[in-house]
């Protein structure tokens, strides 16, 4: 029996949703490719598409957006579970708290469990975001776009059109991402016949991690403990000689630049491109690579999506605080897409292990 510690190269399912050519740098959303997709699309068509496996024309279009709009709600009992719950306890725990009291859905999942999960997810984040903040709550409204009105709720007025289109390409190039952790992690929960609300919290426990969803604000640490270009060489240096990983670094699929940071910079250029934060961070990203290639030449490491998360996520002005609970409003859209397509020919999921404990530990009095 041969062991693959952490599943490396281990394909456990067939999927129709996402398709990632680690070699060649592209990814692929039901055959488009997910950085066009990023500039032509809206995110509420992108779901549909990840979703239902085709784009929304027409009648359909009106009918899905009147859906998901329709879906938003705010209620008393959210708002007040939203305030009970203590300030020392994270973001995205409140997130799992007051989702799983929406309702008790049962399996296999429906189309408006699917909706109501996703639009509850920016709601319940930007209510709280504001409660923390001391400014009062703001609800949803039915007439912006998703992204549009995410950033609504956040900040009390309307958004500029180019800090809702940094967003929408954004939420765009982070709704899915193929069996990933905390992806897998909703398929396995799916695959119990247990219910959507609790295949979603599980997954954002796994996105949690400072090594997955948590990255982003791990680079934001970590470009400001650097501060100047000049310590740049020498405090990644000590990190790599320490035996540390650089953030926003490295991936199991990729062997070369992660499409959507590419995709990312550019949407960042757009914004900050006379920045010094925004120059700093790409000097950083050269010497990082440059040494990655020193210590670890065999490794292939290049730059992931969670290095110019941070960077466009800062250029629309949200704060660091928001950048993993913003990935969970998008990463929301793959996660249902997964759950969907496991409880359509579900198998429980049920690997192997293999023992290498004592076979006959005798029990002593
Ligand atoms: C993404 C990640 C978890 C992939 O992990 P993985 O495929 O399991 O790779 P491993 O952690 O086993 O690392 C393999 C080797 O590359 C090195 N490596 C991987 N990412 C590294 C990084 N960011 N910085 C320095 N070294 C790194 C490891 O030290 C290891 O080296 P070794 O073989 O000499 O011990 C990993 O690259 C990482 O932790 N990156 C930093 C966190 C991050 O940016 N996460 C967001 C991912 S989108």
């Amino acid at each position: 029996m041969q062991v693959n510690p952490g599943l490396e190269g281990v394909v456990v399912a067939e999927t129709a949703i996402s398709h990632i050519d680690g070699q060649q740098g592209h990814l692929i959303y039901r055959g488009y490719d997910a950085k066009q997709l990023a500039t032509t699309s809206t995110f509420e068509k992108v779901v549909h598409l990840l979703w239902k496996g085709h784009f929304p024309d027409g009648e359909e279009e009106k009918q899905w957006l009147v859906k998901c709009r329709q879906s938003q709600t705010l209620s008393d009992e959210m708002i007040r579970l939203i305030q009970t719950i203590p300030e020392r306890i994270d973001m995205l725990s409140t997130l799992r708290s007051v989702l799983v009291t929406m309702e008790n859905p049962d399996w296999p999942p429906t189309w408006e469990q699917a909706i109501r999960v996703l639009v509850q997810v920016p709601i319940i984040i930007a209510a709280r975001y504001r409660y923390l903040h001391h400014k009062p709550i703001v609800p949803p409204r039915d007439d912006l776009s998703f992204a549009a009105n995410y950033l609504y709720m956040l900040r009390g007025d309307e958004a500029s059109e180019a800090h809702v289109k940094g967003l929408e390409a954004y939420l765009i190039l982070t709704a899915e991402h193929g069996f990933n952790a905390s992806t897998f992690t909703s398929r396995v929960v799916t695959s119990t016949e247990s219910d959507i609300l609790s295949a979603v919290v599980a997954a954002i426990g796994a996105l949690k991690g400072r090594i997955h969803g948590g990255a982003p604000s791990e680079v934001d640490d970590m470009l400001g403990e650097i501060g100047s270009i000049e310590r740049a060489e020498s405090w990644m240096r000590e990190k790599l000689e320490r035996g540390e990983k650089l953030m926003g670094f490295g991936h199991r699929v990729y062997k070369t630049t992660d499409p959507r940071a590419e995709a990312l910079r550019t949407v960042v250029q757009e914004y900050a491109a006379n920045e010094p934060w925004f120059d700093f961070a790409v000097q950083v990203e050269q010497i990082a690579l440059q040494l990655l290639k020193e210590y670890k030449p065999h490794r292939s490491i290049y730059t992931n999506v969670e290095f110019y998360t941070a960077a466009v996520l800062k250029a629309i002005q949200l704060p660091a605080e928001l950048y993993t609970p913003t990935f969970v409003v998008s990463r929301t859209a793959g996660w249902i897409a997964h759950i969907l397509e496991q409880a359509s020919h579900n198998r429980i999921i049920r690997p192997d292990s293999r023992y290498v404990g004592p076979k006959c530990a005798k029990i002593t009095k």
